[in-house]
């Protein structure tokens, strides 16, 4: 990967080497330091904005440590050499170094490898295992799993549990049988198993059959598909130029951050030959897991895959005709391993153009006149596997303004060991003797909008019926009902599908051909958020999901909905913290959070490996544009879209025709 060319560009790897040098410079004195992240430490927004191609400018990261020998956290700020590169260029200098006590960081892909090794090597999870009948630890799996924050946890220490599962042959699926009632809780500082649970009843592993990788394992591939081919003879729509893209009318930044995953940044919309500011950084800004069983090998499960794990940690490389198919240009991330030492991960970002169905169509029977239009959509796609689960994240930007972020959520449900007679009440089975306990997927995604400019405000817009009277004579009619959203205090919202409630996010100093400011509005997801009571240990830890949208005025470091450190908190930080503030919102630059997400009854078709299933957002521009902004998208082939006509092949044939 080249140097820095944008102020908003992830670190490169001679960055990261160079503030990793001078980040143990300043540390000198540490124990056992590790590095749990190092990343560009975000330019403020008005350097970023004035930026223009081939500018200097400068550039810090952010080095995140712990000293494995006491487990203290440091945050320390580097600041690096100007970019573009000059020949001369000076070494990293660290501006600051912040000592944190009483938090814990991320986990990292080394902790699972020791705590793996040293689990094994433990005779007390040894006999757990000999006493199911298990000799062999060739095809034992053990996951590191986040242990939450219970007081029956062991106190003081930065640990997870180990959690073992056997698979059947060495390529076998490890959740068709989860090891029950054994866990282990291994220090990740020192490597110490300090606890084995080895609880009664043995549950006799599940039979069930749960592979899906080969032919075999299917009892035979299908052979009715025929082949579909996405072709653009003359190369993609877009224009890459290092991680920016232009795109039709649309400009970004593209990045990813090992916590936040894919970061797109300072999107603009060309209107009329302008360049129109509408948000100025998207990304998720942390996910959580909650298993709803309270049995005692689930209660604790809570992943914070964001926080806890890193969606960018844990970004999987991309291959072509696999996860993307078409005309596609990837863009590689770099990932920082516990020794400071970075890497490329090639083709950590897909970007493609899709076919998208119609964009607008009108017929006219008077003349006969048919017009219609094809869109077209921009897709920015990564996914992450943690654990068990994959997630892609699909951000799309669609001709007409309009800009969707859609999770995919894949991979393998978390399984339980029940006997074949035992009641089930907090969990469906995929087999009479496996079972899938309920369990959310919640999402929370930072918005930091910024439409036609930094000065915002938001309103909450309800679509109801009027009240009955001489008004209203005949019943039906309909009026909008609007509350400005003036201070933190009320920005924590819930949706209200019934009103079709939606969010709009305006700029009262830039007004449209109506007079009336122009916005964006949040089209929101509507259904539930956390259904865990926000008394329990992840309804305080995850107190951003117990709403569908909260509001909060800018400020730099308030980037995680849950807090930085959300591993093993104990609740109360991020977003529930933040707005007790109770800052003005009133034309000023707020950051508007929405949580999403699926509640997930387990079905029997989730087995052995899950469909897809999705749970989407949108923003759509109101009052933003004059008009439909993609009235001037041509037809496909002239002339040839007419009502029962074939149009030659080019109207619908280009992949998905809804
Ligand atoms: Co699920």
């Amino acid at each position: 990967m080249s140097a820095a060319r944008h102020p908003l560009d992830p670190l490169t790897e001679a960055e990261v080497r160079a503030a990793v040098a001078a980040a143990r410079g300043a540390t000198a004195e540490l124990g056992l330091p590790a590095f749990w992240q190092v990343s560009l430490q975000d330019p403020p927004k008005a350097e970023v904005v004035a930026h223009v191609a081939g500018a200097r400018f400068e550039r810090r990261a952010f080095v995140g440590m712990v000293d494995r020998a006491d487990g203290a956290v440091y945050e320390l700020l580097v600041r690096l050499a100007d970019a573009p590169a000059e020949a001369s260029a000076g070494g990293a200098t660290v501006e600051s170094c912040r000592r944190i006590e009483g938090v814990q960081p991320p986990i990292l892909p080394e902790d699972y490898t020791a705590a793996i090794a040293a689990v094994e090597a433990d005779e007390r999870f040894r006999i757990g295992l000999r006493r199911r009948g298990i000799e062999d630890l060739s095809l034992i799996q053990i996951d590191a799993l986040t242990a939450g924050h219970f007081p029956q946890n062991p106190e003081g220490r930065r640990i997870i549990w180990a959690t073992p599962y056997l698979r059947q042959g060495p390529g076998s699926n490890p959740y068709a049988r989860p090891i029950e009632h054994l866990r282990a809780a291994v220090d990740l500082n020192s490597g110490e198993v300090v606890e084995v649970i080895d609880d009664d009843p043995v549950v006799p592993l599940s039979t069930v059959d749960g592979d899906y990788a080969t032919e075999a394992d299917v009892g035979g591939w299908r052979t009715d598909i025929a082949p579909l081919e996405i072709v653009q003879p003359d190369g993609p729509g877009f224009r890459l130029d290092g991680n920016e893209i232009a795109w039709q009318r649309w400009r970004m930044h593209i990045g990813l951050h090992p916590v936040d995953g894919l970061v797109l940044s300072h999107i603009r919309y060309e209107d009329e030959g302008v360049e129109r500011q509408i948000v100025y950084r998207a990304a998720v800004s942390e996910m959580v897991v909650p298993y709803g069983d309270p049995h005692k090998g689930f209660y604790w499960r809570t992943y914070f895959d964001g926080g806890e794990y890193g969606l960018g940690r844990n970004a999987n490389s991309l291959t072509l005709g696999c996860d993307c198919l078409g005309e596609i240009r990837y863009l590689d991330g770099v990932q920082v391993d516990a020794a400071g030492e970075p890497s490329v991960l090639t083709n950590a970002i897909c970007i493609h153009e899709e076919d998208d169905s119609i964009l607008w169509k009108h017929t006219d029977p008077g003349i006969g006149d048919v017009q219609v239009r094809r869109s077209r959509r921009l897709v920015i796609s990564s996914i992450a596997t943690v654990g068990n689960y994959d997630y892609g994240f699909y951000w799309s930007f669609f001709q007409d303004g309009s800009i969707e972020l859609e999770v995919k959520l894949t991979g393998i449900v978390l399984t339980r060991g029940v006997f074949p007679d035992q009641e089930l009440r907090h969990g469906e089975r995929v087999a009479p003797d496996l079972a899938a306990p309920h369990h959310q997927h919640l999402f929370n995604v930072r918005l930091d909008m910024a439409v036609d400019g930094f000065e915002n405000t938001v309103e909450e817009v309800d679509l109801v019926a009027c009240e009955a009277g001489p008004d209203n004579p005949w019943g039906q009619a309909l009026e909008t009902r609007v509350e400005t959203i003036e201070r933190e205090s009320a920005g924590k919202r819930s949706v209200e599908p019934a009103a079709n409630r939606s969010w709009r996010i305006v700029n009262r100093g830039v007004r449209n051909h109506l007079g009336e400011p122009v916005g964006y509005r949040l089209v929101p997801f509507n259904g539930p958020t956390l259904l865990a009571s926000p008394d329990s240990s992840v309804g305080r830890r995850a107190g951003f999901a117990g709403a569908h949208l909260w509001v909060t005025r800018y400020a730099p470091d308030e980037l995680h909905a849950a807090g930085d450190y959300p591993n093993q908190h104990p609740g109360g930080a991020g977003l529930p913290e933040w707005i007790e503030q109770d800052r003005d919102l009133l034309d000023t630059d707020v950051v508007v959070w929405h949580t999403l997400g699926v509640s997930h009854a387990v079905r029997p078709e989730d087995w052995p490996i899950m469909p897809v299933d999705r749970v989407a957002f949108m923003l759509r521009p109101v009052g933003f544009f004059r008009r439909n902004p993609a009235v001037d998208v041509p037809p496909s082939e002239p002339g040839h879209c007419r009502a029962g006509g074939e149009g030659r092949g080019h109207c619908g044939s280009l992949g998905s025709d809804e």
